[in-house]
């Protein structure tokens, strides 16, 4: 069984662990010292592009890759940007990040901003996280009583100021491009893109943004050496990984585990198996944006390559747990409610695209069901994917060409039926 690792986590649980003094009592702020005072930023660069870290935000893009892509030296005002949206359904890991080792994300984005050689960057937190919000903004002003922040940082010549912002409850607005314009004050819409934000990000400025989980990263990579990162869980996308675990399960959570852990161990010994003792029925291995698998899918290990085999993807590691007494098509209309509430409405495909697939999933559900629905949903999907601005369309694409398609027999059932075919069963769980 993969041991449960204490470097992303090092600190949560600890009295005061949102504190500078507590933060700096075990390290912390030591990598951004050696970084400063004895390293390039073209070696902090070059550690990152080594650890081959992959972004954690979704998308799995190489982050000394991506830092890499912003225009070198100082002749253009450069940004970062801190995804802390965290709205993806089934994903909870940035939060617990947040509100217990803020310092340590703090640490990263200075280092990153060391590295890319960047002006400021923008915490950009979710309307709903108020907590994180007051000890994320908590953590910035002590840095900047301390000298981590602000002008000259530590004697070092380099500068560097943090802006925390308050996102207003839209899904969208962790899409990187919507983020920045919310950022800027206007509708939290996705830019068309090219032009990409390292060209064009932020009031125009070249920019990078990055996931919570990603800049939480990057001390331990200064600190510890790329080679280290690297060796550490899967080859393709190592690192420790925060696996957040929700639905039917005994020990619901998040898990600090090396990267591609076994989806069935962490489900049945990390997180105590299925509640109920009932058998599984069906995993969201990556937040609700990727496709679902079946409980004979399970023996595969949670990275990329290991979920490609069967379909699927990491996404943000959040893992939904659905036990036997699930309805699939009641689980379905759930989602697209959610995707048809949160599309921005830019995209006929995906703001037409989300809402009858929503009727017609209410429509199966309650009874009204017609022969051809389920290929009616498998046309409508695919006529969203690859069609749109942003990827919120595949994000509800996807997800809901793998329900038609790996549970097709129940939603057949549904239709002939006119009623749920296991109704007796229905159980309810917070995700
Ligand atoms: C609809 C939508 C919502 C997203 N929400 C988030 C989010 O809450 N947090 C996040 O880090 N990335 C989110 N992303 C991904 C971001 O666009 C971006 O890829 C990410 O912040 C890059 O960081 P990373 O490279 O460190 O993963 C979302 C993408 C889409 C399309
Ligand atoms: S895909 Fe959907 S959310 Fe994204 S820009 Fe188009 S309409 Fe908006």
């Amino acid at each position: 069984m993969a041991e449960v690792l204490k470097l992303l986590t090092r600190n949560v649980g600890k009295a005061n662990s949102t504190n500078v003094d507590s933060y700096m009592a075990s390290g912390g702020y030591e990598p951004l010292m050696t970084a400063l005072h004895k390293m390039s930023p073209e070696q902090v660069l070059g550690e990152v592009k080594a650890s081959n870290l992959k972004g954690r935000g979704g998308a799995g893009f190489p982050a000394g890759l991506k830092w890499s892509f912003l225009p070198k030296g100082k002749d253009r005002v450069k940004y970062l940007v801190c995804n802390a949206d965290e709205s993806e359904p089934g994903t909870f890991k940035d939060r617990l990040l947040i509100e217990n080792d803020p310092h340590a994300i703090l640490e990263g984005m200075i280092l990153a901003g060391f590295a890319t050689q960047a002006a400021g960057a923008f915490f950009y937190i979710r309307g709903e996280m108020p907590q994180g919000f007051r000890i994320f903004q908590r953590a910035v002003d002590q840095a900047y009583e301390r000298g981590f922040l602000g002008k000259n940082i530590l004697g070092s010549g380099f500068s560097f100021d943090v802006y925390v912002s308050r996102g207003a409850g839209a899904y969208i607005c962790g899409e990187e491009t919507a983020l920045m314009n919310s950022l800027e004050g206007k509708r939290g819409e996705p830019r068309l893109k090219p032009p990409f934000p390292a060209g064009f990000g932020v009031y125009g400025q070249p920019s990078n943004i990055n996931n919570v989980e990603t800049y939480a990263n990057v001390p331990l990579i200064i600190k510890n050496g790329g080679a280290w990162y690297a060796a550490i869980g899967a080859p393709s996308a190592p690192g420790p990984r925060l696996y957040g675990v929700s639905g039917h399960v005994k020990r619901p959570g998040v898990y600090e585990l090396p990267s591609g852990v076994n989806l069935r161990e962490l489900i049945y010994e990390h997180a105590g198996g299925i509640l109920g003792d009932r058998p599984l029925k069906a995993v969201i291995p990556g937040g609700s944006s990727v496709p679902v698998l079946r409980a004979d899918q399970i023996d595969v290990t949670m990275d990329p390559d290991g979920l490609k085999k069967v379909g699927t993807m990491v996404g943000s590691a959040g893992v939904i747990v659905m036990n036997d007494t699930v309805c699939m098509v009641k689980a379905m209309v759930n989602l697209m409610q959610f995707y048809a509430h949160e599309s921005c409405g830019q995209c006929t495909p995906c703001r037409e695209g989300t809402h009858w697939l929503k009727l017609i999933l209410q429509r199966i559900e309650e009874g009204g069901g017609k022969p051809g629905d389920v290929d009616l949903i498998l046309d409508v999907s695919n006529n969203i994917m690859g069609r749109t601005i942003c990827p919120l369309g595949d994000a509800a694409a996807m997800p809901a060409i793998a329900f038609a398609t790996q549970f097709r027999d129940e939603f057949e059932a549904h239709i002939r039926e006119g009623r749920c075919p296991m109704a007796h069963t229905h159980m309810t769980v917070a995700v």
